[in-house]
């Protein structure tokens, strides 16, 4: 049972994709398949950690599962699935809150801006919620992570448990077979590109978010090419031009954000854009944002719109993804149960 290089992540079934989960990660997922076994995961139980409606919540798993197919996420080759249907993640997650320390949980600052000010009716799912992700990668002894930005502190606890559990069943181990001590491997994460945190269209200081009030905040997956034209010439910007040079992003979020979401979309590096951009009012360049947006996403979100169609074949996909996800996971989750000691029959 050696450790080998494999891939895991996530995405919430909690509405629409947006840009960010896109540019942040799904990028990269795509990039990732041809090089690396990977497991991608629409993480239900994660979404249940707030209030979610049921009949709303099949609707988006399948949803999120369309979208991850006609983003370019090949169902034959990679295994993608949702995570209620695999019981090692809710199992591993147990015994994990059982490692993790009460100290490292209270830093997490996703839980803070999630609970906000009145903490004490956050959910208690909420505030474990980072355990749970990390059995989700640790439950397939996964190497690599890629997420965007946004999600390193958590991958910084993922390594922090896995490193733990090594140390605090070390003797146990190596009796189990593990010569090097070594049982879960540190996840590394990747976080990688020129969008690894898209920022709102509203607001070029705060994240392009789900859960932001503002539907004009960003573009979502599903949305039609009026709205993704409507929306990026509503983009806050300023007065002034676009830059020359890098260095003229300085105290501009929002121009900065603009034209890098163009250069993610096109594939071309940012000095390029400014190349061809800079001195030019923003009028002009929203123009052609537009047009790369709504070619790339509108092209995504047809397609995923027509799997949507056919949700017995979502379904099949899913229910083929975690059988195969289960098979890995299923004798992973065995060692951990004979490492702490609990009694299999
Ligand atoms: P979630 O569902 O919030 O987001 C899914 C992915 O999209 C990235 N992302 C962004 N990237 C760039 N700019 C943005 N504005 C932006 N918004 C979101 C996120 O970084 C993420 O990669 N906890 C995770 C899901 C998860 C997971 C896991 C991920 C559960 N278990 C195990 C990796 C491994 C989350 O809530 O992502």
């Amino acid at each position: 049972m050696q450790i080998q290089p494999r891939v895991f992540s996530g995405m919430q079934p909690t509405g629409s994709l947006h840009l960010g989960n896109y540019l942040g990660a799904m990028v990269n997922w795509i990039e990732m398949q041809k090089t690396h076994d990977c497991i991608y995961c629409v993480v239900d139980l994660h979404a249940i950690t707030v209030w979610q409606d049921p009949v709303e919540l099949k609707s988006a798993i399948r949803q999120v599962t369309a979208t991850y197919i006609a983003a370019g996420l090949d169902p034959k080759k990679s295994i993608l699935f949702n995570q209620s249907q695999v019981s090692a993640h809710a199992e591993l997650a147990w015994v994990f809150n059982c490692v993790a320390r009460l100290g490292w949980l209270n830093r997490m600052t996703q839980f803070k801006e999630k609970a906000g000010k009145d903490r004490e009716q956050a959910s208690v799912g909420l505030y474990a919620y980072p355990n749970l992700m990390a059995a989700d990668i640790l439950a397939y002894r996964a190497t690599h992570v890629p997420v965007g930005e946004d999600q390193k502190q958590h991958l910084e606890l993922a390594r922090d448990i896995a490193q733990k559990f090594n140390n605090d069943f070390g003797k146990e181990i190596v009796e189990h077979g593990f010569a090097d001590g070594i049982f879960f491997p540190q996840p590394e994460p990747v976080i990688t590109g020129p969008a690894t945190r898209v920022m709102s269209l509203r607001d070029g200081s705060k994240k392009m978010s789900k859960s932001d009030p503002s539907d004009l905040s960003r573009i979502n997956i599903m949305d039609d090419a009026d709205t993704i034209a409507k929306k990026i010439q509503k983009a806050k910007t300023d007065p002034e031009p676009l830059p020359a040079d890098k260095d003229g992003f300085a105290g501009r979020p929002e121009a900065e954000n603009l034209v890098g979401i163009y250069a993610a979309l096109t594939g071309e590096p940012v000095e390029k854009v400014l190349g061809d951009y800079g001195g030019q009012q923003f009028s002009a360049f929203k123009k052609a944002l537009a047009e790369v947006a709504t070619e790339k996403v509108g092209r995504i979100g047809d397609e995923a719109k027509r799997l949507m169609d056919d949700p017995a074949e979502i379904d099949r996909v899913l229910a083929d993804g975690s059988a195969r996800a289960r098979v890995i996971a299923a004798p992973i989750m065995d060692k951990v149960k004979d490492i702490v000691g609990f009694v299999r029959s």
